[in-house]
């Protein structure tokens, strides 16, 4: 027996229809904001991670020299590789640039439930529209892609992170202190960052600002209130008065599309070291531990590819398989599979006949299926009924002489004689009336 490796998963046909139906709700949302879908490869230089992250973010990669001697890495997001896309391929399109992606990602991490080691992401990015308009869309557009597949219940979060740097750079914490504190801010362990901040002789009064800038968490009305406070209090340094009035704005956007039910949180430190502006996360509560079932902002990665062009781009990224587990613990369930009709063949001739009618009827996108090994009517049947059929088609010898089958119907035990030459028209007829039904139901 060889297990599957560590952190992987399989999925069953069931798991993956209830995935695919999630998928579908995304798309559609894609598809009405005016987002186009883009792939990229699944492994790709190692240097497209390393660039911006530095050589520690290898301890996180699936890496690999390849029979040519080129250190290459699965891909641990799709951002990076959109970007590497769009300076090679895209920038000449008409801005903004709407794209979308859904793929398989790979993080070398301590699995548990919700954290795997492949994981699947649907993402968002918009390149060549920042500031509040480009912002807004982007959160709204996670925040409908998110109720699209059914969710109930998560909270979105959003900051800029202009406040965090400035406040930062104007209090005299190096670099190499901010890459050591921001993980403790991203955690919300204020205690272990006083406690940093202290060791390295940060004065209170310092302390303070930065306190007051990351524990700030409060709902949209509130944090409107508090605006002007807080922009007294940081009107010293650079850049966060407009930084506090571009959230205002975007929150007037985000009501407009009916997407403002959010929380204004200045402590988002994000993980990923390309974020520059705004940022926001989203959790659901009832997953635990891997809560953040969305993440994204503002990013810049111009630098990575030598371009000094710089283009403002924003994005998300939505774990799919978190929010597939938070739609479960929420009590959805996988729906059995089912076919259209399934096909009693009784002889050899009938074989033929069932075959000629199951090709029309699949050419007309009715599903149908027999019992390939042909086992005796028992078997057969139970067999069969694991697909849950709609129609059952019996044809035997006497059937045939007769011109006729007899076809019945699984939800009403009902047998009716068809004549054979009709039986696809009154398959057919059926089907469609049947979808018409959950069309109208839905
Ligand atoms: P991220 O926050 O690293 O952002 O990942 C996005 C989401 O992927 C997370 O919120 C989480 O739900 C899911 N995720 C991450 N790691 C795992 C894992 N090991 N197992 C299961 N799910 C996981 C990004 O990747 C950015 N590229 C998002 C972005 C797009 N920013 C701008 N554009």
């Amino acid at each position: 027996m060889i297990d599957r490796p560590r952190g992987t998963r399989d999925f069953t046909p069931e798991a993956n229809e209830f995935r695919y139906a999630a998928e579908l709700a995304l798309r559609e949302v894609m598809d009405v904001f005016n987002y186009h879908e883009i792939r990229t490869p699944t492994f790709e230089h190692l240097e497209l991670f390393t660039r911006k992250s530095g050589a520690d973010i290898v301890k996180q990669l699936y890496t690999f020299k390849d029979k040519g001697d080129r250190d290459l890495a699965m891909r641990p997001e799709l951002t990076a590789a959109s970007m590497r896309f769009y300076f090679s391929d895209l920038k000449m399109r008409p801005k903004p640039l709407k794209i979308f992606y859904m793929g398989n990602c790979f993080r070398y991490e301590r699995p548990q439930e919700g954290r795997y080691r492949e994981f699947w992401q649907f993402g968002a990015e918009l390149i060549g529209a920042t500031g509040p308009l480009g912002n807004a869309e982007i959160v709204a557009l996670a925040y409908k892609s998110l109720l699209s597949m059914g969710l109930d219940e998560f909270s979105l979060r959003m900051g800029d992170l202009r406040l965090m740097n400035n406040v930062m750079a104007h209090i005299g914490i190096s670099e190499e202190l901010k890459a050591y504190i921001k993980p403790l801010i991203d955690k919300g362990n204020l205690e272990g960052l006083r406690e940093k901040l202290l060791e390295e002789n940060i004065d209170e009064e310092k302390m303070q600002l930065l306190f007051s800038v990351i524990a700030t968490k409060m709902a949209v009305g509130p944090f409107m209130s508090y605006a002007n406070d807080l922009k007294e209090r940081l009107s010293d340094i650079e850049g966060c008065e407009q930084a506090i009035d571009d959230i205002l704005q975007t929150c007037q956007y985000l009501k407009m599309q009916d997407a403002d039910e959010i929380t204004i949180d200045l402590g988002i430190a994000r993980g990923l070291d390309y974020y520059v502006g705004m940022v926001f996360e989203v959790d659901v509560e009832a997953l635990g531990a891997e809560k953040q079932v969305c993440g994204g902002g503002e990013y810049s990665l111009a630098s990575v590819f030598d371009e000094k062009d710089e283009v403002g781009a924003s994005g998300f990224a939505i774990g799919f398989d978190r929010v597939i587990l938070a739609l479960q613990k929420q009590g959805m369930e996988y729906l059995p599979t089912t076919i259209d009709v399934y096909y009693v063949p009784l002889s050899e001739e009938a074989l033929y006949e069932s075959l000629l009618q199951m090709d029309e009827l699949r050419t007309e996108g009715i599903s149908c299926d027999l019992d390939l090994q042909r086992r005796g009517m028992s078997k057969n049947l139970k067999y069969g009924n694991h697909s849950n059929p709609t129609f059952i088609v019996f044809i035997g010898e006497d059937e045939l002489k007769k011109g006729i089958v007899n076809v019945k119907e699984s939800s009403t035990r009902e047998q009716t004689e068809v004549p054979i030459k009709e039986v696809v028209e009154w398959i057919i007829e059926r089907c469609m009336c049947d979808d018409e039904d959950m069309d109208s139901e839905e």
